[in-house]
């Protein structure tokens, strides 16, 4: 059985997947209204992915015989000045999950919850690659600094990502 505590940190997770989701998807507008189709598209598939990781985080709730509570998904930041301040807060984003997600384990490790350990260790662990992503994309966007011709190689190469699911069995 899932402690309160714990239940009430792993509804809160799911909120900020979904606030994750919704943020990556004003992004992918963003993107697209500033011409960087594959920008958007690289967003629109980060959008798609937290929306799995909140879902999945809502239905292992569920497995445990719990009700997850629900609160209102903020409205995220919805101007952005360029494509390079999109993914440094992106990356800013990311770190902030990090933290969230290492939290919600050592909490599960509180409790004695093994189980709710091992699943958020899932997560932990997801997030090393999550932010090794967007430290690459915005190391390459200081590279490219202001030439419009290496950002659109760059965005040629973020137009081929196509979302994975990462529980298919879902
Ligand atoms: Fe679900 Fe990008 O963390």
């Amino acid at each position: 059985m899932l402690s309160n505590k714990l239940l009430d940190a792993l509804s809160n997770q799911v909120n900020a997947e979904y606030y994750s989701a919704y943020l990556y998807l004003v992004m992918s507008a963003a993107a697209d209204e500033m011409g960087l189709k594959g920008c958007s598209n690289w967003l629109f598939c980060q959008a798609q992915e937290e929306m799995a990781h909140g879902t999945h985080i809502y239905k292992y709730i569920l497995e445990r015989g719990a009700a997850p509570t629900f609160a209102a998904i903020d409205l995220p930041p919805t101007s952005f000045e360029d494509i390079h301040k999109v993914f440094a807060m992106v990356l800013e984003h990311e770190q902030k999950v990090s933290k969230m997600c290492n939290s919600l384990a050592s909490l599960a490790m509180q409790e004695s919850d093994h189980a709710g350990y091992q699943f958020m260790m899932w997560f932990v662990n997801e997030q090393v690659e999550e932010e090794a992503s967007a430290t690459e994309i915005l190391n390459k966007l200081k590279l490219i600094g202001d030439d419009s011709g290496m950002l659109l190689t760059l965005d040629n190469e973020l137009a081929a990502r196509m979302f994975q699911d990462p529980f298919p069995a879902e």
